[in-house]
């Protein structure tokens, strides 16, 4: 009869993404909306999503969708641009809870560069999936696209990599088509890429502008609550709870050096839902 309820505004949101890489995004919804609890899952076990099939990124978000939902989060985010063009739609089938997606920053690329030539990098499935080919439709069409997928480097990321001598020369190798073309705006299309964006600045030049959707995202989300009328009441900081089903010995300790900070995290083969 007294069974404890928790209102439906102070439930958790959470934040998903093939690994480590939504972390970025996920420090700018905590900074945009720090009263809210937080649960991050990095499927890093199944990283990279980026040369998976649909299908098979389908499969993955269901499983973790539902690990969190039947932990009663009101809202998802998809912190991954690569799950965000195989699987928002079906996911948004399934489900009923708000689910914010990402997409490279195109559009904001589109409006930054002078010379009218940006680059993207991203992953192979975000550059081949036809969400992407729609975005380069409607903002590319008055701009020259160089486009790159950056194979490895998500992988690099995931072990914490971040100023190693071969992540620094897969970046130079995939900055140098754009550079070679001229491009003046550089989009970072995969939630992994911020966490190297100081090389890339060291390589590309300061002069080129770097833009990422994190913050983007971020707005969306409270956008998104606050029409649903289901923002958190609290006025203090909120938890940010972490699960990975990395089995790599120091993955707690890459979570805390990207999360910046001593971070409550869970590492479970796979959180049981497989
Ligand atoms: N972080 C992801 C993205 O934004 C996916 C990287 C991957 O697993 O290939 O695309």
């Amino acid at each position: 009869m007294n069974a404890k309820i928790t209102p439906s505004n102070e439930r958790p949101i959470a934040v998903f993404d093939s690994g480590v890489g939504g972390i970025s995004v996920l420090k700018h919804i905590h900074a945009l909306v720090p009263n809210e609890q937080l649960i991050y899952v990095a499927d890093s076990k199944h990283a990279p999503y980026g040369n998976k099939t649909p299908l098979e990124i389908q499969e993955r978000c269901f499983k973790i969708a539902d690990f969190l939902i039947a932990q009663d989060v009101k809202a998802l985010v998809v912190a991954c641009n690569t799950a965000t063009a195989a699987a928002i739609d079906v996911l948004r089938l399934r489900y009923t809870l708000p689910i914010v997606g990402m997409e490279p920053a195109v559009k904001p690329a589109a409006a930054a560069t002078k010379n009218g030539i940006i680059g993207v990098l991203a992953t192979t499935g975000t550059l081949k999936s036809a969400q992407f080919a729609a975005l380069l439709e409607s903002y590319g069409r008055n701009v020259e696209v160089v486009t790159q997928a950056c194979v490895g480097l998500v992988e690099c990321i995931e072990r914490g990599e971040l100023n190693a001598k071969n992540t620094k020369a897969l970046i130079r190798q995939y900055c140098a088509p754009l550079l070679a073309e001229g491009a003046d705006t550089i989009v970072l299309g995969c939630t992994h890429y911020p966490f190297v964006r100081d090389v890339i600045t060291e390589i590309v030049g300061k002069e080129v502008i770097l833009i990422d959707t994190g913050a983007a995202v971020a707005c969306q989300l409270q956008y998104r609550l606050t029409e649903e009328a289901i923002q958190s009441k609290r006025n203090q900081t909120a938890s940010v709870r972490f699960w990975t089903n990395s089995d790599a010995i120091n993955a707690k300790q890459i979570i805390s050096q990207l999360w910046g900070g001593n971070a409550d995290i869970t590492q479970d083969n796979d959180f049981h839902i497989d």
